[in-house]
């Protein structure tokens, strides 16, 4: 009995460790995902006109390149972190079993940041808004296809 009591709070232990990093890496995700999306909505609002610090677009550029550049996809995206695990998160299981096509889609888009950087270095606006109209369709593509649909 004691020991059935001992190996049951070990697993419990070992689970809620397990589910814990799991719940911390899906978090951890969505922040990278929320930093970007922020870094869109600082560069929009300048094009927009919607406040006029012009000088901030440039860094928010490099800083949402960098961000997407850096995304380790094994590490980012565990096994066993799709929607279908119980747990906070609307990643689809087609990223594990298309892992190519998801790595692909990180691609595209990586790359369309790295357009509006050079885009904010040339300083025209109009560019600037091209690009970054380029750069949401990319996140929109991933989405479409590897992110839960809201209701
Ligand atoms: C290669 C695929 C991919 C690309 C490219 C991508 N995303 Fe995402 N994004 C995801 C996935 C998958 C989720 C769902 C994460 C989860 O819930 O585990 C997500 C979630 C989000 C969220 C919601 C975060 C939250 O709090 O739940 C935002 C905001 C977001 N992405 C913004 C962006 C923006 C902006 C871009 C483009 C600059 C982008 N994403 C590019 C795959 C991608």
């Amino acid at each position: 009995m004691k020991y059935i009591t001992i190996i049951s709070l070990t697993l419990s232990i070992l689970i809620n460790n397990v589910l814990g990093q799991e719940e911390d890496i899906i978090k951890y995700r969505k922040n990278i995902m929320k930093a970007v999306g922020n870094h869109i909505s600082i560069i929009a609002a300048n094009l927009k006109g919607k406040v006029d610090i012009n000088s901030d677009i440039l860094p928010h550029s490099n800083a949402l390149y960098l961000s997407l550049a850096a995304i380790d996809i094994d590490k980012t995206f565990p096994e066993g972190t799709s929607n279908t695990s119980g747990l906070k998160t609307k990643s689809l299981p087609i990223i594990w079993s298309d892992k190519k096509a998801f790595r692909e889609s990180m691609k595209v888009s990586t790359e369309k940041a790295k357009a509006l950087v050079i885009a904010a270095e040339g300083g025209n606006r109009q560019d600037i808004g091209k690009a970054l109209g380029a750069l949401g369709k990319t996140c929109g593509n991933c989405h479409n296809k590897f992110r839960e649909k809201k209701n």
